[in-house]
C-alpha cells in the first residue's frame, strides 16, 4: 500500500525508517532532525539526505518545524525519548493529530508518559496513532496483545532492554567491566542517546508502562512515577560468577500488570525462556485461558525497530 512519510528524528531508527521506506512502498516526502529540515512532495533521496547529515550534521535546509506542515499521510515520529512532559515529541504528535493525520512514534515519551492525553488527541481527530516500535523493538508485542484481547491478559513481563542485557550478557561470558561493555553497546547504535536511560531501568520501566497502559485499556493510566524501578549499574561481576556456579544468571526483568510495574536485575535459571543472550527481548504474556505466551527476538537497532514502525505504518494505511 502505498502512503507518503513524514519522519522526525534522523538517528538509528529515523535513519532506517527512511532507507526502508521504498522497500515497503511509501515515499518520504519530510526528513527532520533538531537543527533542520528536508522536504520535497514528490520523494526524498535518502543516500543525499545522509551523505549530508554525515558530512555536515543537516538534514536538508528547512527548519525542522516545517516538516510538520509537509504532505504526508503519516507522522513517524523518531526523536529522542524524553520523560515528564515529552517534548517536543508530544508536540509532533499533536501536530500531526490536529492535522487528522495519522502517526506512528518510537519515541516512548508520549505513549509512557502522558498516554490519556494522547488518547485524547486522538478522539478529537481523523487520524489514529500506533506505537509498536516503543516495546521491544522487533518483536509484534502490542499487536499481539491486541490480536489475543487486552481483557484476556493479567500481565506482562519480560527481558525489555537490549543494551542491558547486551551488558550483563558479555560481563558474564567474557569477564569484562561494565563501562568496556557499555561502549561496545553504544557503537552498535542500541543504546539510548542517554545510555543511563537504558542501565538505570528508565527506558524497561517506560516500556512496562506501554505495556501497563495497553493492558489497562483506559480503566487506569500509568506513567513513569508508577514504576518501581532498579538498574544494572550495581551489580558486581562476582555476582554473575557466583550465579553461574548455581546454574543461573542475572537479567534485568521487567513486569507490567494492573496493579503495578516493577523493574529490577533478578536471579533466573540459565535454562529459563527469560534467559535470552545479547540484545535479543523477550515478552512474556501470561493469559487467562492459555497459559504463558512467550515472543522473543531483536528488541533494538536501527532497522529492527524500523520494521516496527513500518508494519505500524501498514496496519494504518
Ligand atoms: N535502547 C533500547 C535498548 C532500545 O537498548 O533496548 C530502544 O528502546
Amino acid at each position: 500500500m502505498s502512503g507518503r512519510l513524514a519522519v522526525l528524528g534522523a538517528g538509528a531508527v529515523g535513519r532506517s525508517v527512511v532507507e526502508l521506506a521504498e522497500e515497503y512502498d511509501y515515499t518520504v516526502t519530510a526528513v527532520a532532525d533538531s537543527q533542520s529540515a528536508a522536504i520535497d512532495a514528490k520523494g526524498l533521496d535518502p543516500e543525499a539526505i545522509f551523505t549530508r547529515k554525515d558530512a555536515d550534521g543537516t538534514v536538508g535546509d528547512e527548519n525542522p518545524e516545517a516538516a510538520l506542515d509537509a504532505s504526508y499521510d503519516v507522522l513517524v515520529e523518531a526523536t529522542p525519548t524524553t520523560l515528564g512532559d515529552a517534548e517536543p515529541g508530544f508536540a509532533h504528535v499533536k501536530a500531526g493529530l490536529e492535522h487528522d493525520r495519522h502517526v506512528v512514534l518510537a519515541n516512548k515519551g508520549p505513549v509512557a508518559e502522558r498516554y490519556g492525553d494522547l488518547m485524547e488527541l486522538v478522539t478529537a481527530s481523523d487520524g489514529d496513532i500506533r506505537f509498536e516500535a516503543t516495546v521491544g523493538g522487533a518483536i509484534p508485542a502490542l499487536s499481539t496483545i491486541e490480536d489475543f484481547g487486552p481483557g484476556h491478559i493479567t500481565a506482562a513481563r519480560g527481558v525489555l532492554n537490549g543494551t542491558a542485557n547486551f551488558i550483563l550478557t558479555r560481563m558474564a561470558a567474557e569477564g569484562l567491566d561494565y563501562e568496556h561493555v557499555l561502549a561496545e553497546a553504544q557503537d552498535m547504535g542500541v543504546a539510548e542517546a542517554d545510555p543511563t536511560f537504558d542501565v538505570e531501568g528508565t527506558d524497561a520501566a517506560l516500556k512496562c508502562v506501554i505495556l501497563a497502559n495497553v493492558l489497562s485499556q483506559g480503566e487506569q493510566e500509568f506513567a513513569l512515577d508508577d514504576a518501581t524501578v532498579d538498574g544494572i549499574t550495581n551489580v558486581p561481576g562476582a555476582a554473575l560468577d557466583l550465579a553461574a556456579d548455581d546454574g543461573r544468571t542475572v537479567r534485568l526483568i521487567g513486569e507490567a500488570s494492573r496493579d503495578g510495574i516493577r523493574v529490577g536485575p533478578r536471579l533466573i535459571p540459565e535454562n529459563s525462556a527469560l534467559a535470552v543472550s545479547g540484545t535479543r527481548n523477550i515478552v512474556q504474556l501470561d493469559t487467562t485461558h492459555a497459559g504463558r505466551l512467550n515472543i522473543s527476538g531483536r528488541g533494538a537497532g536501527g532497522p529492527e525497530t524500523a520494521t516496527a514502525v513500518l508494519s505500524d505504518v501498514g496496519r494504518l494505511l
